[in-house]
């Protein structure tokens, strides 16, 4: 069997370790042979990839970033790959794509499957917002590096009696902010799921510090907004993928706070951070299970699916199911949170 793999959409700690699992399998496992696509579905359509072989995976489990590099495309070219389909097969001699992507990735790997194409997706992205499957890897590492620099911020934010509002990553779905903030002891924590109320961040800062604590750290996902009335902040434009250009909640937040308190209120952007460096162990094994089952899959001709992680299970689900609608944080993991400050 010949496989093509590509990594799409943002790039996510784990990718490298999938890459390397699916060569190791296809090549040791079963005879096939492996071609990488250049920076996703770019490398596809205009005619970028090189064969992969064990050494040219060789030293890459603990590295961040893709090896193949990534890219965001565009929906019309995306739907010029669906129409060609069938001649990017034959192009290039695959018996399969593995694409490795988010929510873009599986979409445009769903469009490739209803035009003929056999694919077998495995799902990727730190945001953890993918439905039908309870983990991606990518999510432990973000939450690993959030965590830790809550931690840092509250030794530095006691000591100068400041409140540290944390901006963490995560557009539509607050995962990356519930399991940092509950990790980090945050003292508040703001979703894209539930519109905060300033209000009630103030009235939690005067209460910590009217009982001698005189720190707080809020939590704040990018994609959080103010409730209406509760303070300005307006909605961004959507970008060429589709994307809401956000207008930074989290020095916006700070500088409201810090008007309201009468007290200095720091904003810190992790931003990409979260998203390079090394994957954490938990990562690395589920990237490595998740390349060894879309090879398994492949084999067997479970095309349209993706790899799935149930319990502790890695199962095969339709790519209609990943794609349909978005993983949010559910109302009772918000009560959970909230009990803890
Ligand atoms: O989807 C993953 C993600 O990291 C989001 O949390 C974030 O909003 C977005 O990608 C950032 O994308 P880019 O790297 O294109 O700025």
């Amino acid at each position: 069997m010949r496989i093509g793999v590509l990594t799409a959409g943002g790039d996510c700690p784990g990718l490298n370790a999938v890459i390397r699992s699916v060569v190791h399998r296809a090549l040791t496992g079963h005879g096939d042979e492996v071609i990488g696509f250049e920076d996703g579905f770019k490398g596809l359509l205009d005619g970028h990839y090189r064969p992969l072989d064990l050494n040219a995976v060789s030293g890459i489990l603990a590295r961040g970033g893709t090896i193949l590099g990534s890219a965001r495309l565009e929906r019309n070219r995306l739907r010029e790959a669906a129409e060609n389909c069938g001649e990017l097969q034959r192009r290039y001699g695959i018996d399969v794509l593995i694409p490795i992507g988010g929510e873009g990735t599986l979409t445009a790997s769903r469009m490739l499957a209803d035009a003929g194409m056999p694919v077998v997706g495995v799902p990727k992205t730190i945001d953890n917002d993918i439905s039908a499957t309870d983990r991606t890897f990518g999510f432990d590492t973000a939450v690993t590096v959030a965590t830790e620099a809550i931690d840092r911020l509250k030794t530095t934010a006691e000591s100068h009696q400041r409140v540290m509002v944390v901006e963490v990553m995560g557009r539509h779905a607050g995962w990356i902010a519930l399991e940092s903030g509950m990790a980090g002891g945050a003292h508040g924590i703001c979703l894209p799921e539930r519109p905060f109320q300033v209000e009630d961040l103030v009235k939690m800062v005067e209460e910590r510090f009217s009982r001698g604590k005189k720190f707080a750290v809020i939590c704040v996902a990018e994609g959080a907004h103010p409730a209406e009335g509760s303070m300005d902040y307006g909605k961004g434009e959507i970008d060429q993928y589709g994307h809401e250009r956000f207008q930074g909640i989290g020095n916006r937040l700070a500088s409201e706070l810090e008007h309201r308190l009468g007290k200095e209120a720091k904003p810190v952007i992790l931003g990409h951070v979260q998203r390079g460096g090394v994957p954490t162990a938990y990562d690395r094994v589920l990237a490595t299970r998740f390349g060894w089952h879309a090879v398994e899959a492949a084999h067997r001709g479970d095309f349209g699916k993706m790899t799935s992680l149930r319990g502790t299970d890695v199962v095969m689900v339709p790519l209609a199911d990943a794609v349909t609608r978005l993983k949010t944080v559910p109302t009772e993991r918000m009560y959970e949170a909230e009990s803890v400050f």
